[in-house]
């Protein structure tokens, strides 16, 4: 029994992952351009950008994606785009790749769909990809992505220390990765 009240099940949360669409062109540069999520998601420091520029990265995005990368939508169960997700640095002969999920909509923060988004997305990078280690990173700040990498199995490999420069100090990136036989032992990640 869960004894926090309204706490939301974060277990029920739904989202699939799709191509990246043209016409969320804005919510897209948006989320690229949120001071916020630049602190949480990037390692450069926010820069705005102008909706021109973001249109002509975004137009290559989706006509000339790069080959050892794959950007996603995510969608709702109630059909809203609230962020994306994307795997990088895919390499068919280590078996390895990197990923990342920004749930850009704030009003979908904590209820679990970061949780259904990286479910969806180790699937594809172990089952589609065939690949042996995935790995992501975490700024020393992040506590809701650690939280949520730490619950999909992901094991802490190190840190890169002093990495960062923000508000005035700086901060250590933290190395994570999962394994293709943790990942098919995690029964978390089944649901
Ligand atoms: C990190 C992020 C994807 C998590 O998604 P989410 O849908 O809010 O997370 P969920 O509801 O699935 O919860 C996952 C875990 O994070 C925790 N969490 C969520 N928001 C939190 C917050 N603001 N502070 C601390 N922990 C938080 C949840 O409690 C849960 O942890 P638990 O299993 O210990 O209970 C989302 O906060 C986000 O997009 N942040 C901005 C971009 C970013 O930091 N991306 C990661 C680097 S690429």
């Amino acid at each position: 029994m869960d004894l926090v009240p309204n706490k939301p099940n974060l277990d029920n949360a739904r989202v699939e992952l799709t191509t990246l669409h043209w016409e969320n062109l804005h919510k897209h540069f948006q989320w690229n351009n949120d001071p916020e999520l630049n602190h949480l998601d990037s390692d450069c420091p926010y820069e705005k950008e102008t909706l021109h520029a973001f249109k002509r990265r975004f137009e290559n995005m989706i006509d000339h994606p790069m080959p050892d990368t794959r950007d996603f939508e995510i969608c709702a169960e109630d059909g809203n785009v609230i962020g994306v997700a994307y795997v990088e640095g895919i390499n068919h002969y280590n078996r390895n790749c990197n990923i990342g999920i920004t749930i850009g909509d704030r009003n979908y923060w904590g209820k679990g769909y970061g949780r259904a988004a990286i479910r969806k997305l180790l699937r594809y990078c172990f089952d589609e990809l065939a690949m042996h280690r995935v790995g992501t990173e975490t700024f020393e700040y992040n506590e809701a992505w650690r939280k949520l990498i730490e619950w999909a199995g992901f094991q802490k490999e190190g840190a890169t220390r002093d990495y960062l420069f923000r508000d005035g100090r700086f901060w250590d990136k933290h190395i994570y990765s999962i394994l293709e036989g943790e990942y098919r032992s995690h029964r978390a990640l089944a649901a």
